[in-house]
């Protein structure tokens, strides 16, 4: 029994001392081992075998407490010193914080659309059916509804899947000339490497007294617009389809990574898809109560070009949170 007094005087750790636990205690350890021998202990005897084996057992027991108790002690405060802040500590740290890509992008985007003479607009991110589709000339049922993984509440409500409904907001609430962009956040139910169900869009409009705008007016200010979020790119206007607006066009920029030779990034085209445009559909102004205007829209993802200026591959870094993205902004 000495071999196991040393063994539990021994144990370092309480894990050591669990297994030591096992094999001296245990439903098969050397005690109960030792009691099972009773039976094959002549009877005279017996009663000496038992009083030494329950002295011995007193023993072990009384010093495996002891060096349990010692054990959580001395352990538990390990763990608290591991643990411990030490708030008086001056870490080093005296990092000013920096503007989210997005932020930057969006600020910037701003800046260009202040300058020529855009208001900014703002609009719900729950959304009702009407301003989302309806009033856009997505009535329901039509196919192009399927463009939208949107989020659905309950009662009928839902999550903005596009920033367009402020279009319709504005227009109702405000008389032409208008000249708006709108800032925001949308939903869509979608989580890929290219996807967030949460990001963010730009939108423009601009309505005026029939006549006065034209495709061209569109096709400059986008041009003027890319060049001076991108510097000296190629713009490219591919004909398109969007319900709100006829016609409609899909903007590219030639790939600033290639220079338009063609590379990854713009999978071997040389051209970058950047935005989607066109003329305000009559429908969509028919359903604001306007006669007798012209105008133009167009709306981009703010993320897709934050990635493109700064060279982010991975869309979901945006929204981990990590500081050593936004080290890089600084
Ligand atoms: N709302 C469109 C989208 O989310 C973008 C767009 C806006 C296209 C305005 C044309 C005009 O994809």
């Amino acid at each position: 029994m000495q071999e196991y007094s040393e063994k539990i005087e021994s144990a370092e750790a309480l894990k050591v001392l669990e297994e030591v636990r096992i094999e001296v205690f245990g439903k098969k350890g050397v005690l109960a081992e030792q009691f099972a021998k009773m039976k094959s202990v002549p009877n005279e005897e017996k009663k000496e075998f038992a009083k030494n084996l329950n002295i011995q057992k007193a023993k072990l027991t009384a010093l495996f407490d002891k060096k349990k108790t010692e054990l959580i002690k001395h352990e538990s405060i390990l763990m608290m010193k591991e643990g411990a802040i030490d708030v008086t500590l001056f870490n080093g740290i005296n990092e000013a914080g920096s503007l989210h890509p997005i932020n930057e992008t969006m600020n910037k985007m701003i800046d260009y659309f202040v300058s020529m003479n855009f208001s900014i607009e703002e609009g719900p991110l729950i959304e009702d059916d009407f301003h989302n589709f309806e009033a856009l000339n997505l009535p329901d049922f039509h196919p192009a509804r399927d463009m939208q993984d949107t989020f659905f509440f309950n009662d009928k409500k839902l999550l903005r899947t596009h920033t367009s409904p402020v279009q319709i907001r504005t227009m109702m609430s405000q008389k032409p000339p208008i000249r708006m962009i709108c800032p925001g956040t949308v939903f869509r139910r979608d989580f890929d490497i290219t996807h967030t169900p949460m990001f963010h869009q730009i939108e423009g409009l601009v309505v005026e007294e029939e006549g006065k705008v034209s495709f061209s007016h569109l096709k400059y200010i986008l041009e003027d617009f890319l060049k001076f979020m991108f510097g000296d790119v190629e713009v490219r206007f591919r004909p398109s389809f969007f319900p709100f607006t006829e016609p409609s066009t899909e903007v590219d920029i030639s790939c600033i990574f290639c220079k338009g030779e063609g590379c990854r990034v713009c999978s071997h085209t040389g051209w970058l898809e950047v935005l989607g445009a066109g003329m305000v559909d009559i429908n969509v102004f028919k359903a604001v109560g306007y006669e007798n205007v012209s105008g133009y829209a167009f709306g981009m993802g703010i993320e897709r070009i934050a990635m493109l200026i700064h060279q982010i591959p991975d869309l979901r870094s945006m929204f981990d949170g990590d500081v050593r993205l936004l080290e890089q902004f600084r």
